[in-house]
């Protein structure tokens, strides 16, 4: 993990809306072209609506008109790491099963895996194909 990204994903996790949890998430999706998108988690007064970083991020990256996700930065103001919940796994899992997903803590340490590792057995477009 660079110093700069580590900032970058720093100064993002300050922007999280997350007066019920305090618990503040940023992340940033890069494509293979270094395209950079980002995500923090957006709570709600009705609690469930809350939405994640991961899921806010992909959708603006997604809306940015970038290609595929090659690589996912998650970072917490935590000592361990944070991996994604099981929604965003099945989410981040739909572009590619070779994303890579770093997760960092407050020292700037970092765990990658790929999403595949996260989500054995998964289901996704391919399966839609049987019915067609
Ligand atoms: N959260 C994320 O944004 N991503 C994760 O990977 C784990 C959980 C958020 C949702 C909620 O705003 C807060 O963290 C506590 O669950």
């Amino acid at each position: 993990m660079n110093a700069e990204m580590l900032d970058e994903l720093k100064k993002l996790a300050a922007r999280a809306y997350a007066p019920y949890s305090h618990f503040p998430v940023a992340v940033l999706i890069r494509d293979r072209n270094g395209e950079l998108a980002r995500g923090v988690n957006v709570e709600n007064a009705s609690y469930g609506l809350t939405s994640c970083a991961e899921r806010n991020a992909v959708f603006s990256f997604v809306a940015s008109g970038f290609e595929k996700p090659a690589e996912l930065f998650l970072y917490t103001e935590t000592d361990s790491f944070t991996a994604p919940c099981g929604a965003c796994r099945q989410v981040l899992m739909e572009f590619d099963p070779e994303l890579s997903v770093t997760m960092i803590n407050q020292s700037g340490e970092a765990k990658r895996v790929l999403i595949s590792e996260l989500v054995p057995l998964p289901f996704g477009p391919k399966d839609l194909d049987d019915v067609r």
